[in-house]
């Protein structure tokens, strides 16, 4: 165990915006998050990191040659394992199923529902824009799925390889990753 250091994700305060038409309004959805403060182990932070650099070594990418590993820890797995996945394509290329999504999908499939961690590596495009780093949007739904139902009281974070120079990684919550995300109505 390491120094537990506490993150802070800032609010974001952004309100709707509403344009009048004769055919009714037109609104543009704001975001309310409220600030958040959360603590991790320092250690198992550069741990996960690592382990997720280390597992898009493993990816089947043939044909785009871009590599992505993951490592995921479950809130509701009292063993603290960590779960890692690499992308895996295909020559039909649909088939091919991202590094999160066959991390987490082996975590869920051995019985656990509630993400705490989520590193991720894309180790071909470290030093890259964000953009070029994150998840992409199907597996921020399927992140979405296993963040709990009421997102503002859930503190699971997904951990963003940078490869920066004194940037360890990028930090958000599933509301920072996928505002306005689905949820299926209650
Ligand atoms: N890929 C991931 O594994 N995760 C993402 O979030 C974005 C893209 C993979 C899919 C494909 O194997 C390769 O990167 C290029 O898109």
């Amino acid at each position: 165990m390491g120094e537990t250091i506490t993150l802070v994700l800032p609010a974001i305060e952004v309100p709707d915006h509403i344009t009048d038409t004769p055919a009714g309004a037109v609104r543009v959805p704001g975001t309310r998050i409220p600030e958040k403060h959360v603590a991790i182990d320092a250690e198992l932070l550069s741990e996960l990191l690592t382990k997720a650099r280390n597992a898009a070594a493993k990816a089947h990418a043939p044909h785009s040659h871009f590599h992505v590993g993951a490592a995921v820890i479950m809130a509701d797995d009292p063993s603290g394992a960590v779960h890692c996945g690499a992308n895996v394509e295909n020559s039909s290329y649909g088939v091919t199923v991202c590094g999160e999504r066959n991390a987490l999908f082996g975590a869920v499939a051995k019985g656990f529902r509630r993400i705490k961690y989520l590193a991720v590596s894309t180790t071909d495009s470290l030093g890259g824009p964000l953009s070029e780093r994150s998840p992409c949007g199907v597996c921020r739904q399927a992140i979405r799925e296993f963040t709990g139902a009421d997102v503002t009281l859930d503190d699971a974070l997904i951990l963003i390889d940078s490869g920066e120079d004194g940037v360890l990684c990028d930090v958000v919550d599933i509301e920072r990753l996928l505002p306005h995300g689905f949820t299926f109505p209650e």
